[in-house]
């Protein structure tokens, strides 16, 4: 009798632990996963941050405007057009739609837009604003027709102290060995 209760709370002992380190073991690597979020007006972007998250080994999503961008909308020649108002107005938001869930999952989170008027799109602000980044790690990527992400990384630093956002890099001509050497595989 005595050693039949020693063996079944051995047992129990045993089905405890399992539970336990099951537990564990989801919750961090839940913690421990990588996203790569885009926005991409015309393609560029949405094509290179693909390939990156295939690289990083990361889920994929798209940061998806409420409304989106119509040819007429990017024309960066008319001062009327929507992007040149909304880049010309420090406080622009535009809405965002199909927003992630689960963003708590991800440690590393890979932040990718094209370059407007030398910086980064306001959807990009409303993107930082939309979640809690405390304890994520942030790498901002772009594509561009040339400039550089230099003012978009230190304006995104400057507007959001708090968030650890690391570096950036422009990956317009990225291939297979960059976008390794980017997310350090
Ligand atoms: C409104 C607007 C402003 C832009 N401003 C710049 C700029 O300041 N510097 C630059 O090199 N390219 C600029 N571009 C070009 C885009 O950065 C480039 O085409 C980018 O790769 C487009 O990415 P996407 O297809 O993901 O939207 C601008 C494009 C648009 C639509």
């Amino acid at each position: 009798m005595y050693i039949y209760f020693i063996k079944s709370q051995n047992k129990m002992k045993q089905i405890v632990l399992t539970f336990l380190s099951f537990f564990i073991m989801s919750t961090v690597s839940a913690q421990n996963k990588t996203l790569v979020a885009y926005f991409s007006a015309s393609g560029v972007t949405k094509k290179v941050a693909t390939e990156l998250a295939t690289v990083a080994n990361a889920d994929l999503h798209e940061i998806k405007p409420a409304q989106a961008y119509t040819n007429a909308d990017l024309d960066w020649h008319n001062k009327q057009s929507r992007s040149s108002v909304e880049m010309s107005d420090k406080k622009s938001r535009p809405a965002i739609t199909d927003k992630l869930a689960n963003m708590s999952d991800y440690q590393t989170v890979y932040v990718g837009f094209p370059i407007w008027w030398y910086t980064a799109p306001t959807i990009i602000n409303t993107f930082f604003e939309s979640y809690d980044f405390s304890g994520k790690t942030v790498y901002l990527f772009a594509t561009s027709g040339g400039s550089t992400i230099d003012k978009a990384v230190k304006d995104l630093k400057a507007a959001y102290p708090k968030i650890n956002i690391k570096s950036g890099r422009l990956l317009n001509y990225a291939g297979k060995n960059e976008l390794q050497e980017f997310v350090g595989k």
